[in-house]
């Protein structure tokens, strides 16, 4: 008999069924022993009765511990007394591999979860989060599959910032300095002249020493970026892509919002369109609430918390003063201390979940703006190690526009994580290179 799932088991009630599973709890009581048995599909219980099965089951039953690798035959019944709401009477039980005593039992610090990360993901919080976000991943995918985009493949070896440049990972590369990618806006650029719609899906890289519940040093950025689009209707697009993806996990993952917790009516409630604020609305708003911010200072976590604590959707802060945007917005000409960007802000203090912006692309108007920068920017920003992207405007250039997505960033959000490092399965943070 071939090993089926124990999702499909517990729709086979009354038929021989054999499962392959980890052992997740284990008790014996009165000749019984009551297996707990996990595989990918959920839980079940398994009752292993002496007088009733071989020796040799028995032996091997008596003899598994917690994260055994086992396969157990036998008939699947309802039962309202078991834990998982079905039991596998077992006609016959072995051990593919027993298990050492597992290093993580009952209440465990943080750090200890953090140290024994491989063996964690068993859990079911964490099995539940990379369920999210291998489907969180397929439906920002799916999103902009649909919509004619062509997925890209970056480089993550580069020769200079794409960004600020002020977090770069430095490595060597063959004797000459050479930096893990902090964005792939400017590959994904290149490739709009010839594909138009294009989104890259890789990690970037920020040497960020920060120790928030925010920050990666390495996280999975989504990177669209688009020919003949302008800011607008980049925000509109973002905002889709969001509904998409909030959507799709509330309609399609009952298990997932039940395991978390979270409330499927506030998650079909995020829906295009998303409140707009100027840069100069929220700094209005922030001194409102009693915050001394001066036009042109960036806003920190107790500001980006009081700006959207009430929010049920995410809100988008647009035209930021152009001095705390990079080297590649262009400037609004209604007002020109300001850049033709946004950010998307999560509901309820979780964060930033996307930047984005117009893109300059006359060429004369970025060298002026790129010098400028150079200028005035204490980062060793350099122009020259940007020719090749300048070059794209010297040969048939097209507005454009793109943005970035983090996606631990969404996926701490629509789960309601505590902390970013929960939403991918191995943390990279400046603490933290191991396992
Ligand atoms: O705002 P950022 O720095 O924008 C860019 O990199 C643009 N070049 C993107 C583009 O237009 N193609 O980063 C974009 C998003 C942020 O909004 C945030 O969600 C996420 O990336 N992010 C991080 N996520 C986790 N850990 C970090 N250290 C992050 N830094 C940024
Ligand atoms: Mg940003």
């Amino acid at each position: 008999m071939h090993s089926i799932h124990i999702s499909d088991a517990i729709k086979s009630t009354g038929k021989a069924v054999r499962l392959s599973g980890w052992i997740y709890r284990k008790r014996e009581s009165g000749g019984i022993i009551f297996i707990v048995l996990r595989d990918v599909t959920g839980l079940i219980q398994a009752a292993v009765k002496r007088d009733s099965i071989d020796e040799q089951s028995w032996e091997m039953a008596t003899s598994a511990s917690i994260e055994s690798s086992v396969e157990v035959s036998g008939i699947v019944k309802e039962d309202k007394r078991s834990p998982t709401g079905y039991e596998l009477v077992a006609t016959s039980f072995s051990n593919t591999s027993i298990s050492e005593p597992f290093p993580i039992t009952e209440y465990q610090s943080t750090e200890l979860l953090l140290d024994k990360r491989h063996l964690w993901l068993r859990s079911q919080k964490m099995i539940g989060v990379m369920k999210a976000r291998s489907y969180i991943f397929r439906y920002a995918r799916e999103f902009l599959d649909r919509k004619g985009f062509f997925e890209i493949t970056p480089p993550m070896l580069t020769k200079a910032g794409g960004e600020t440049g002020a977090n770069l990972f430095e490595t060597d590369f063959f004797g000459t300095k050479a930096y893990l990618t902090e964005s792939s806006q400017l590959y994904a650029e290149a490739m709009v002249f010839s594909l138009e719609k294009v989104y890259s899906f890789a990690p970037s890289f920020r040497a960020e020493n920060s120790r928030t519940t925010k920050h990666l040093a390495e996280y999975w950025h989504l990177e669209p970026e688009m020919a003949y689009y302008n800011n607008k209707k980049s925000m509109a697009l973002q905002e889709r892509l969001v509904s998409h993806i909030a959507s799709r996990l509330a309609n399609q993952n009952q298990e997932i919002i039940k395991e978390f917790g979270i409330n499927r009516d506030e998650l079909l409630k995020i829906k295009a369109p998303f409140k707009r604020v100027s840069y100069e609305d929220a700094l209005k708003l922030l001194n409102d609430k009693g915050f001394m911010l001066k036009w042109g200072d960036d806003f920190g976590v107790e500001h980006e918390k009081a700006l959207t604590e009430a929010e049920e959707k995410p809100i988008f802060i647009y035209n930021w003063p152009k001095e705390i945007k990079p080297f590649y917005m262009p400037i609004n000409p209604s007002d020109e201390r300001t850049v033709l960007c946004a950010d998307l802000q999560a509901p309820k203090g979780h964060g930033e979940i996307i930047g984005g912006s117009e893109r300059i692309w006359k060429l004369d108007e970025l060298l002026e703006r790129m010098s400028e920068v150079e200028r005035t920017k204490s980062t060793k920003f350099n122009m020259s190690n940007y020719q090749w992207w300048i070059d794209l405007r010297r040969y048939g250039s097209v507005p454009h526009a793109g943005f970035g997505m983090g996606i631990e960033r969404v996926i701490k959000w629509l789960l309601n994580l505590d902390h970013i490092r929960d939403a991918i399965p191995f943390p990279r943070m400046s603490n933290r290179l191991e396992p």
